[in-house]
């Protein structure tokens, strides 16, 4: 079974690479799931119903999101719109699950791929240098305790890589995959745990990396160098998909190779495998 997870989205620079490249993709990979960060996907801040529907045409099966995710208040009203309506698109947009109880919105999707195999998404949310929030791990012990598929990725959207791994290595072999998102900076330790969790503390963004994390450099220096409010706005140039390839067996979950996805609006990019765990003698 082959999961696509693209890496948060950012701004229109994000959607238009997505909307050009994804097609593809799906059909050369034969992907069964679609899985998407979402939450600055609206102009770089939040996400907007419209927008994550714009997803769902074009392939896409779940949306996570973080802490931008309350940014747009039609996001909420989505949110909210679907409490009673288990099948609605709104259920497959997600919110970190560790958000406090009564918050809107609910934190995982349990859906079922077109050829049969049922699937979970969580969505987690990292406490350091972070709103404090619920605690991750233990929003994951729960929900895990009442999930019944076997495939289970999970977005662990977090600031710091320590908290990101620890998650990871806390999962292993419990989950299909833990993959990081938030920083917008792809890292290059795509590997596969020993217990069979693939794992990458940051997918990266899909977006301009032209930029400072997707905004437009100059704003950000004036902010770091002066202190003052200032308005930022999405940055244009160098967009790149930034994605990771899952490959898992379907009846106990387990990852069998994870995979880095970077490409320009060309389809022309890398791709780099995922390093092997000498200790437990995994190959790819
Ligand atoms: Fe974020």
């Amino acid at each position: 079974m082959q999961i696509l997870f693209i890496g948060d989205i950012f701004g229109r620079p994000g959607r238009t690479i997505v909307r050009e490249q994804l097609p593809a993709l799906l059909r050369q990979h034969n992907v069964d799931l679609c899985i998407a960060n979402g939450e600055n996907a609206a102009g770089g801040f939040g996400l907007t119903p419209q927008i994550a529907e714009e997803f769902f045409d074009l392939g896409i099966d779940v949306i996570t999101t973080g802490n931008h995710v309350w940014d747009k208040r039609e996001l909420t009203d989505y949110f909210n719109s679907a409490i009673d309506e288990p099948y609605s698109p709104a259920r497959r947009v997600l919110r970190p699950a560790n958000y406090p109880a009564g918050t809107p919105g609910v934190g995982v999707h349990e859906g079922t791929t077109r050829s049969g195999t049922a699937y979970a998404v969580v969505n987690l949310q990292g406490r350091v240098f972070m709103p404090a929030i619920d605690c991750p791990f233990r929003t994951a012990d729960k929900l895990l305790s009442q999930i019944a598929a076997k495939v289970i990725f999970v977005d662990m959207h977090a600031e710091a890589t320590s908290e990101k791994i620890a998650l990871g290595w806390y999962l292993d072999g419990r989950v299909t995959a833990v993959i990081g998102t938030h920083t917008h900076i792809p890292t290059a330790d795509t590997r596969l745990l020993p217990g069979g969790t693939a794992y990458q503390t940051d997918v990266g963004m899909t977006g301009p990396y032209d930029s400072v994390i997707g905004v437009q450099k100059e704003q950000i220096m004036q902010r770091f160098l002066t202190g003052l409010p200032a308005r930022f706005e999405a940055a244009t140039n160098d967009v790149r998909f930034c994605a990771v390839l899952v490959d898992c067996d379907a009846q106990s979950g387990r990852a069998r190779s994870v995979e880095r996805i970077m490409i320009d609006g060309n389809g022309i990019g890398e791709t780099a495998g995922c390093w092997q765990m000498r200790d437990a003698g995994l190959k790819k």
